[in-house]
């Protein structure tokens, strides 16, 4: 690949790759993905073996380290984060200024950019204390940033943290809790959310990577480009498409639910429709992923008195696309978002809530690949060229002659 920049550079040629889809814009140890056999390892660990033996700060710590930690490194790592969950009290005031029905992608993105100003001297991406300690920061408050946005859309009262209790239960007691009333953090929940959160934690050089990679490779500092990262997840091509799933499923419900109907209008291309949570630019097989979420979702909902229809709305929708030629020659399958929404709302979470879960499990992968990037020396500014397709030169014409 090197070679090949090289070479083109010294003969004037330009390649043109709209999506970068056959471009790679940086080398990376971190994941590795096999589209066509629907693979997908953190550091040489297949995403099965993690997403059932490993917790999410262990697969944080093996992102942003390379390997998994000791016993006491993951405590250290652990209660690192755990000192460092609270906001700056000036930081609450912050949430005041936006409407109630922000979305907390807004507000997500708006914050962290936010909190860095407590930390400027503190920034330096080139010293490596500066960077622990931001990856630290990032990694405690981002959770309480987003419970904060939720709780102010419903207009309760903002907790804080409580760090005698682990990672994804502390978020859960900010988001869910209410002042003065305990909260009883449902284990099965947490445990299937910190999956979640590790199914999520990587994806190498998707949109919000590449955000977050290319903002960097200007020596924006951490929180500049995770804000901006998180800003990319926020599309319904990327990220939003979790939320963009539970509207779809309501809105076949809504019309009587009838699926077959549906399909035929994503073939048709009517309106625009796409199926949304199916396809993606790498896999062209089975999203690894999508089927261990399947698997959870399946049991998450079986534990509920009352079954939620959009279940079953999505089984099928998933059985008759998997048997239609257009998916099938368009190779077309189910990806991590299809079935999230699903957990996500049996967990009693809103609907704008699903992205920003979504930004807390791929967390530690901007983290990690913006450090990667850092320290690489074949690292560049990012900065693409074109192909211009406007005028020619040609002359001013004054104002009175236009
Ligand atoms: N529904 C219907 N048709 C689709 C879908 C879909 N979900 N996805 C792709 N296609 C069609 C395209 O229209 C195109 O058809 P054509 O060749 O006849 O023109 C063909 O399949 C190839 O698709 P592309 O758009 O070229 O694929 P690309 O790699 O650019 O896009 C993407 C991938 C954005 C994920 C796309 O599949 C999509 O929009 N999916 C729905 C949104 C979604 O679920 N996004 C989440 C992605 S995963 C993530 O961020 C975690």
């Amino acid at each position: 690949g090197i070679g090949v920049s090289k070479l083109l550079k010294e003969t004037g040629l330009t390649t043109y790759d709209p999506g970068f889809v056959n471009t790679a814009a940086c080398s990376s140890a971190i994941t590795y993905i096999d589209g066509d056999a629907g693979i997908l390892r953190y550091r040489g660990y297949p995403i099965e073996q993690l997403a059932e033996k490993s917790s999410f700060l262990e697969v944080s710590y093996l992102l942003i380290y390379g390997e998994l930690p000791t016993d006491q490194q993951l405590s250290e790592f652990t209660e690192w984060i755990r000192r460092h969950s609270l906001l700056h009290e000036e930081m609450r005031r912050f949430f005041d200024g936006f409407p109630r029905d922000a979305h907390p992608m807004a507000v997500l993105s708006s914050a962290v950019s936010a909190i860095s100003t407590f930390y400027q001297d503190s920034l330096d991406p080139f010293d490596s204390e500066h960077v622990e300690i931001s990856t630290v920061r990032l990694m405690a408050k981002v959770p309480t940033i987003a419970s904060y946005a939720y709780k102010k859309s419903i207009g309760q009262p903002l907790l804080y943290p409580d760090n005698s209790l682990g990672y994804v239960e502390n978020f859960l007691r900010l988001t869910f809790g209410v002042p003065a009333e305990p909260y009883e953090v449902d284990p099965v929940m947490a445990r299937v959310l910190d999956m979640l959160f590790i199914l999520h934690a990587d994806h190498e050089q998707n949109c919000s990577t590449s955000t977050v990679r290319l903002v960097g490779s200007s020596n924006a500092n951490l929180f500049a480009s995770v804000s901006a990262g998180v800003n990319a997840l926020f599309g319904p091509l990327h990220g939003g498409a979790n939320q963009a799933v539970l509207e779809m499923l309501q809105r076949i419900q809504a019309d009587g639910g009838d699926v077959r109907t549906f399909v035929q209008k994503v073939k048709d291309r009517q309106d625009g429709v796409k199926l949304m949570g199916f396809g993606h630019r790498v896999y062209k097989n089975y999203d690894p992923r999508a089927a261990i979420v399947k698997k959870a979702a399946q049991d998450v909902l079986g534990r509920m008195a009352k079954p939620d229809p959009l279940l079953d709305i999505a089984m099928q929708l998933e059985e008759i696309a998997l048997a239609d030629d257009f998916f099938v020659s368009r190779r077309l399958y189910p990806n991590v978002d299809f079935y999230t929404g699903l957990i996500y709302k049996a967990m009693g979470f809103p609907t704008k809530m699903f992205t920003v879960l979504f930004a807390l499990g791929r967390l530690p992968g901007w983290i990690a690949q913006w450090r990667e990037m850092i320290n690489d020396p074949e690292t560049k500014i990012g900065r693409p060229r074109q192909v211009y397709t406007g005028y020619s030169e040609r002359n001013f014409v004054p104002l009175n002659e236009r």
